[in-house]
Formats: C-alpha cells, sequence, structure tokens
C-alpha cells in the first residue's frame, strides 16, 4: 500500500456514469417529484450494490424544476451542457416533461420520463422515451369502464383546459366514450390557477349526469372533491385517471372520495409477481406502501441502467440505442418493450378508493398475462 493507504497495483476506480435527473421537487406537485425520486433513489441503490452498469457506479444528480416550466428548461440544459450527463430522468407531468424533452433531444442526450403520458411527449424525437403507458390507451380504457363495466351513459366532464395531460386525457376519454354509445351531458373546464370550483360543480350536478370524469391532478381533485360534497355531488360520482395518484387525495379527501374509481399503473396491493419485489425493498427503506409514481421512477431508472450495461460504447447515442432496443424488460410496474414510437405498451390497473386506500380493482389491457 502507497501513504494514502490504497494499493497502487489495484485498478483505478471507474469513473460514475452521471445520470441527471430533473423533478418537481417543490412547488405544486411536490408529492409526485419526491415518489419519483425516492423511486430513482432505491434503483440506484441496486445497482450500485451489484457493481453498477458495465461495473461502473451510477450516479444520479437530482435538478428541482418547482414544478414550475422556466426552471425546467434552465435545470435540463445545466444537467445537459454543465454537468454533461449521459442520460436524463424526468419529468413527471407531461406539460414538462415536453420541455426537457426538447432540450434532451436537440442535444442527443437519451431521456426517460418515468410517468409523462401524453402523446407529445415522445413525439419530440428519437431521444424521447418513456416507461409508462399513454393518454390514447388510458382514455379508451377509462371510457370502457365507465361505459362498458359501469354502465354509465350520461357522463360529465370536468378538466383542466391548460394542462396537456388533462385536456389530452379528456379528448381521449370523450372520443372514445362517444363511440361506445355515452352521451357527454355536461362538459366544464378550467385553468390551473382556479381554486373556486362551485360554479362548475352546480352546472354539472344540475345537468344530472350519472357520473362525472374528471382527468386532472390531485392537488385540484382535492378542492373538487370538498366542494362537490357541499353541493350534494358525492366524491364517487367522479371517475380519475393516474393524476390521482397521491397520498395527499387520500389525507386530505379519502372520505369525500369514497368508492371513486380511477385508472392508474399500479396499485400497492396489485397481484403481479414481479411488483412484490420492488414492493418489499420499497417498504424497508422507507416504511410505508410506495406510490405508481415512486414505481415508475424505479422502472425508468432500472430500463435506464440496463440499457448502459447493454449499450455499445459510453456516449448518450449508444445509450439511446441500447434503450431502444429494450425488449421484455422485467419492472415492477409489468413487463416493458419499447416500441417504435419509444413508448411502453402496457396493463392499466382500475384503482377504486376505498376505506382511504387505494385498493386494486381490476387489470385492463392486460399484458401482465402473457
Ligand atoms: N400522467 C401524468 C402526466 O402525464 C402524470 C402522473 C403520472 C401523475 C402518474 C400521477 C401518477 O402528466
Amino acid at each position: 500500500k502507497d501513504a494514502a493507504g490504497k494499493d497502487p497495483s489495484a485498478p483505478a476506480a471507474l469513473e460514475p456514469w452521471k445520470v441527471g435527473a430533473y423533478l418537481s421537487l417543490s412547488g405544486a406537485e411536490t408529492q409526485f417529484g419526491i415518489e419519483t425520486k425516492e423511486g430513482i433513489e432505491l434503483a440506484v441503490f441496486e445497482v450500485n450494490k451489484k457493481g453498477g452498469a458495465k461495473g461502473r457506479p451510477v450516479k444520479v444528480l437530482y435538478e428541482d424544476n418547482k414544478s414550475n416550466p422556466q426552471e425546467t428548461n434552465n435545470k435540463v440544459l445545466q444537467l445537459v451542457t454543465r454537468d454533461k450527463v449521459v442520460a436524463l430522468l424526468g419529468e413527471v407531468a407531461s406539460s414538462r416533461s415536453t420541455i426537457g424533452g426538447i432540450v434532451a433531444n436537440k442535444h442527443k442526450v437519451p431521456m426517460i420520463t418515468s410517468s409523462a403520458t401524453a402523446p407529445e411527449v415522445t413525439q419530440i424525437g428519437p431521444f424521447v422515451f418513456r416507461v409508462c403507458f399513454t393518454d390514447d390507451i388510458q382514455g379508451q380504457m377509462g371510457a370502457e369502464f365507465v361505459v362498458k363495466t359501469m354502465g354509465k351513459k350520461r357522463i360529465g366532464m370536468l378538466f383542466a383546459s391548460d394542462d396537456v395531460y388533462s385536456s389530452g386525457l379528456a379528448s381521449q376519454f370523450r372520443e372514445a366514450a362517444k363511440k361506445l354509445g355515452g352521451e357527454i351531458v355536461v362538459e366544464k373546464s378550467f385553468i390551473k390557477t382556479e381554486t373556486n370550483f362551485t360554479t362548475y360543480i352546480n352546472e354539472i350536478r344540475d345537468a344530472k349526469p350519472d357520473l362525472v370524469y374528471a382527468p386532472i391532478y390531485y392537488n385540484a381533485m382535492v378542492p373538487i372533491a370538498r366542494q362537490a360534497k357541499a353541493a350534494g355531488l358525492p366524491g364517487s360520482t367522479f371517475v380519475g385517471g393516474d393524476g390521482w395518484d397521491a397520498e395527499t387525495l387520500l389525507v386530505d379527501a379519502g372520505e369525500e372520495m369514497e368508492g371513486a374509481y380511477f385508472t392508474n399503473h399500479y396499485a400497492p396491493d396489485v397481484p403481479w409477481p414481479h411488483a412484490q419485489a420492488f414492493l418489499k425493498a420499497y417498504k424497508e427503506r422507507f416504511k410505508r406502501d410506495p406510490s405508481s409514481l415512486a414505481s415508475l421512477g424505479y422502472d425508468s431508472a432500472m430500463l435506464l441502467f440496463d440499457a448502459m450495461g447493454r449499450a455499445k460504447g459510453d456516449t448518450p447515442e449508444a445509450i439511446r440505442d441500447a434503450i431502444a432496443e429494450t425488449r421484455d424488460f422485467q419492472g415492477a410496474t409489468g413487463t416493458i418493450t419499447i416500441d417504435p414510437s419509444r413508448n411502453a405498451d402496457k396493463s392499466i390497473v382500475i384503482v377504486q378508493i376505498k376505506n382511504k386506500k387505494f385498493t386494486y380493482f381490476a387489470t385492463v389491457n392486460d399484458k401482465a398475462a402473457a
């Protein structure tokens, strides 16, 4: 050993891979960002325990975009130009993934969004991927559940007109529901800064729909559920999409939302065998059940590290090609195959809110069965 206590004949420690993660770690959608980060952290821990990718440890640099579009642009540029990351993980929301995706694609750095479901995101270009399903399938499955499974034909809708996820999922659902014989009897939209929804709720209630499709985020659903209850419209009248998946919804409006259904990526009690190992590891580390955000964050990172290990070189381009070649990757949220449009065709879970818990109800668009 030399003076520094190192063995000079030992091989030099390999440089860690630098991966950037840009997330909403503060601001409106904080909970989405924090849970995604936890999933990524668990993946980093597991890959490094196994010696990293191609024998090199993985280091993730986290940046907080404050749930803000301009900050998203700045932080992704920083990660790419200043930190020279080989790949990017993020964002959680479709609106900010679109901004980050444009920067990533322009600088030819591969990006994997864990949970942005709007079709537009991966259409940006060849460097933008996702590990979740897309909203055209989510909207279709939501409509089938409402019209066919629940047998509800008179449908109301409530969504955010200035959010690409919310308005996009609303139109996918609307189209599918109409084709299945549903009728949209009332439709209201708001902008993200609004907090008082009473006028919309009253108009919706007065149109007497069988149910109301509300593809919005948890932070809007909480006041809506409370104001709806006060107006005599029970929370179980609402059906939502994956944007509802946050503990806050249960804590702040779980009672109001009792019985309501939504389409999602995952549920803590999902009966898929591949989800169980992740569930156990996550619970051990964070002492609570993972959300879909956590499990998708984990899958996005694990799939990326797997691609880094398989890549024919160490460059962002080589990693991009390896991500594109991913077939039958066994993730916590199911088997993931990256298709030619850089999307993942996945199973969708119907979740019901029961006793202030997200409870597994059914699997639709079932890909895990194979
Ligand atoms: N799918 C949402 C979007 O694209 C984000 C989201 C995913 C929210 C999963 C909650 C759970 O904006």
